[in-house]
């Protein structure tokens, strides 16, 4: 595996290598979530290159950009293991000049939920995407469901842009107890964890209704409040279209239902798709 941290040494290194590219851009504190991702791009491409950079312009002022978890040399193993052949980790001079050309999240769809509640958070989140998507010539672009938002506004990018990279959906994976895996549980005692649980258990109680036939949004987020009750506080409970309009009935194999909640220090989403 070739570990670049410059621009010039992930071009030079790109060169030894020919075929279709999967790229899987992270911030680091890989877990067996950033692993799936990792090893179904292994699956589908010829050479896979996994970005490391925990990228300051998606943080806000006052998030936790420095409390962040950086691991780079378990992540190094973790990616060596999982056979990727190019590991992207530049330094922030390396990615960023001053007074640079922005991109901007859209006005609605990326100021509702994360956005409303992060504002500024996408313009960042799609800014480094844009330009790790460049750097990487990225055939294929493997991003979680568990940002079900953040996936939403990359294809939107890639199609309103013309980009051409295909963006790959993938899979939201759980500890045993139903957990969605997520760099800043690190932050959360073992109490906090058995109530992080809550989430994962307002969504399943979400899809039991569904399935006994109940589809009206109200009824569905009054009863998964019920819940969260558990959590110290609920920022939202949204039922969304796969391109996030609002939706006051789900609809079968259109819908999102998302949760964010504080539990402890982190704030935790979660969401299912139906
Ligand atoms: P990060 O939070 O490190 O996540 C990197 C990728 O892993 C994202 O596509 C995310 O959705 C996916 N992921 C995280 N937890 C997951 C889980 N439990 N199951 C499945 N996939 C999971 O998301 C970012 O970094 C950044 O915003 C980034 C896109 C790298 C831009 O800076």
């Amino acid at each position: 595996m070739i570990i670049a941290r410059t621009i010039e040494a992930l071009q030079e290194a790109k060169r030894q290598f020919d075929g279709s590219i999967g790229f899987v851009p992270t911030m680091g504190a890989l877990h067996q979530g950033h692993l799936s991702l990792i090893q179904q791009a292994r699956a589908e491409n010829d050479v896979v290159i996994v970005s490391v950079f925990v990228n300051p312009t998606q943080f806000l002022e006052g998030e936790d950009l420095d409390a962040y978890p950086r691991r780079e040399e378990a992540d190094a193993k973790i990616c060596e293991l999982a056979g990727v052949d190019i590991l992207f980790m530049p330094t922030i001079d390396q990615m960023y000049e001053e007074d640079e050309l922005c991109i901007g999240a859209p006005a609605i769809r990326g100021y509702i939920l994360e956005g409303e509640k992060r504002p500024g958070h996408f313009d960042g989140m799609l800014q480094v995407v844009m330009k790790l998507l460049n750097l990487s010539s990225a055939t294929r672009a493997y991003f979680g469901k568990k940002d079900a938002q953040q996936l939403a506004l990359i294809t939107q990018m890639v199609k309103n842009y013309f980009m051409d990279v295909q963006i790959v959906p993938c899979e939201i994976v759980r500890d045993e107890k139903g957990l969605a895996l997520s760099s800043r549980n690190a932050y959360l005692s073992d109490e906090e964890k058995q109530r992080a649980l809550a989430l994962s258990r307002s969504l399943k109680r979400a899809t039991k209704m569904v399935m006994a036939g109940e589809y009206d949004a109200q009824t569905i987020k009054a009863e998964m409040l019920k819940v969260l009750e558990e959590t110290d506080k609920v920022e939202y409970v949204a039922i969304v279209d796969r391109e996030f309009n609002a939706l006051e009935r789900v609809e079968i194999g259109n819908t999102i239902i998302l949760v964010a909640a504080w539990v402890g220090k982190p704030r935790l989403i979660d969401n299912i798709w139906i």
